[in-house]
């Protein structure tokens, strides 16, 4: 069997996983892991941008203020006050990585979204994600120490026993090309594999978002929190298909009005803050009329905005919506929510270290306990940046005390090869039905457990198709087995946490529960995979 021994494994491409890359690189060498091309990232579709506190009149405290407010109560609070002081910081270390941000008059431009109080949105027109992607991957590229594999996916993290105490010494990776199991043996590892919103059959996340970081930490025994609390972006265009195109909130930011079937402007009825209310409240505004109207849209109308500042500043979006016969200078745009953000993961502290020695985590798949029960919009590229850095210097810290790279013992990992196609996208297809269906926007008890049901039906029939696996092998149909396995891990673990609170906050609303029970709920859904 292969082996490649290494300092430290990174796996995904996003940009935590390649921010944190070119910190440690500076001293160790670094093997970067990911499912498929480097460019196919959830980063690479974030349109809005990166939230910091860069003007005179704005402060670190509203900022903080804000992300608490979102959050409902469970943001640590140590965590967010870092999060927004780090964040100037941040932005200027992506621009000498040779990101560039829209500016005007020699300043960085800054839009507003919803929750915030004030503009401190940097972006790059309406293509931030690209823009810090192509930046941080040619960075990666020139660095001699960092060997990125594409199309290699981590399949399971290895942990071995060191001194009565496990900890993390790698993983086992999937050559796609070659079919084949490739142990890497790490003295320290990333999980920074993205997001896990491919779970639901509307979704703004490309179809690699299978949750792979947070079914690989929690099965190699690693805590995970807040898994119930998944982001509905309200605007993504209608017709939504499975990678739906996202509208970005910052269109709204500039004065873009939802309006209902009517055509009346409905948002100021369910928030003060109206368009720029927090998600959560948004999404589920947008819920409510669809179900009052039995229609399959609401609008956006951004023609106020005027065709010169939207095809400055909304360049990618006017195309999408072209694409779609939809010209958003001259007309309303036909929206619909779709799954989008998983605020909860892989439980880290301060420093990115997850409960499993030797293991860290960052981005999506991580829960650095910053957005609490719903997220801050844009403040997700902020806390990858900031915690993935911060994960690199602790990391550096500790890797002269850790165990060189060597063999664990740990069996290879089952050979997936063989899974009869069809029957896998089926499942696929149903797992994300159910997610969709039990533990959408809004969430009932009966509905929720309806979903643990079917879940563990779906799991079950993933392992007897394992058993009449007969086709013959190649590493694609294997990658689909083993990211299905992903989902219905994850998609396991949200009923698990939506189960057990039994309250509505932030992004979780139950009908059964409407209200905020801080007696019983006030903390952390946590999971710890013994249980
Ligand atoms: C958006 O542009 O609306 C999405 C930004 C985010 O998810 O923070």
């Amino acid at each position: 069997m292969t082996h490649i021994d290494t300092d430290i494994l990174v796996i995904g491409s996003g940009i935590a996983g390649l921010t944190f890359a070119l910190r440690v690189a500076e001293h160790a060498g670094v093997i970067l892991v990911t499912k498929k091309a480097r460019l196919d990232s959830n980063t690479n579709y974030a349109q809005g941008g990166i939230a910091a506190v860069l003007d005179r009149t704005d402060s670190f405290e509203r900022h903080v203020e804000d992300t608490l407010r979102a959050g409902a109560g469970l943001c640590h609070a140590d965590r967010v006050e870092t999060l927004v002081r780090s964040g100037p910081q941040a932005v200027a270390d992506l621009v000498d990585w040779g990101v560039r941000f829209s500016a005007s008059a020699g300043r960085l431009a800054l839009g507003i979204e919803g929750g915030h109080s004030h503009p401190r949105i940097v972006h790059s027109q309406d293509k931030t994600g690209a823009a810090i992607e192509t930046a941080l991957l040619k960075a990666v590229a020139e660095h001699p120490r960092i060997r990125l594999l594409e199309h290699h996916m981590a399949l399971s993290l290895q942990a071995e026993c060191l001194e009565g105490r496990r900890r993390c010494a790698g993983a086992w990776v999937l050559d796609l090309e070659s079919s084949q199991a490739i142990e890497v043996r790490a003295r320290a590892t990333l999980l920074a594999a993205g997001g896990s919103a491919a779970i639901y059959c509307h979704t703004t996340n490309p179809s690699i978002a299978t949750g792979d970081g947070v079914a690989l930490g929690y099965r190699a025994g690693a805590t995970v929190a807040n898994m119930e609390f998944i982001q509905f972006h309200p605007t993504a265009l209608y017709p939504a298909e499975e990678h739906a195109f996202l509208i970005s909130e910052a269109l709204r930011g500039e004065g873009a009005v939802l309006r209902n079937a009517s055509g009346d402007a409905f948002m100021a009825s369910y928030d003060g803050r109206a368009e720029l209310a927090p998600r959560d409240i948004v999404a589920r505004a947008v819920h409510a009329e669809l179900k009052k109207s039995g229609q399959p849209h609401v609008w956006l109308d951004a023609t106020a905005i005027g065709a010169d500042r939207l095809e400055e500043r909304f360049p990618g979006i006017l195309e999408g919506c072209r694409a779609k016969g939809v010209d958003a200078r001259r007309e309303p745009i036909p929206v619909v929510p779709a799954a989008h953000y998983l605020c909860g993961g892989v439980w880290t502290d301060i420093d990115g270290q997850t409960t499993l020695p030797g293991l860290f985590a960052a981005g999506e798949c991580a829960c650095t306990g910053v957005h609490g029960a719903n997220r801050l919009a844009s403040n997700s590229l902020l806390e990858a940046v900031v915690y993935a850095e911060r994960a690199a210097l602790r990391m550096l810290q500790q890797l002269p005390f850790a165990p060189g790279p060597r063999g664990t013992d740990v069996p290879a990992p089952a050979d997936l090869s063989r899974f009869p196609m069809a029957e896998l996208a089926s499942l696929r297809r149903r797992l994300k039905q159910v997610m969709w269906d039990h533990l959408g926007i809004v969430r009932a008890r009966a509905e929720i457990q309806e979903g643990a049901t079917r879940l563990e039906q779906l799991r079950e029939e993933w392992s007897s198709l394992r058993a009449c696996s007969s086709e013959s092998g190649n590493g694609e149909r294997w990658a689909e087995a083993a990211e299905l396995l992903n989902m219905l891990d994850v998609a396991r673990l949200v009923v698990r946490c939506a189960w057990w609170r039994r309250e509505s906050r932030g992004l979780h609303y139950v009908t059964d529960y409407p209200y905020r029970n801080n007696e019983s709920y006030l903390r952390d859904s946590i999971v710890v995979p013994t249980d």
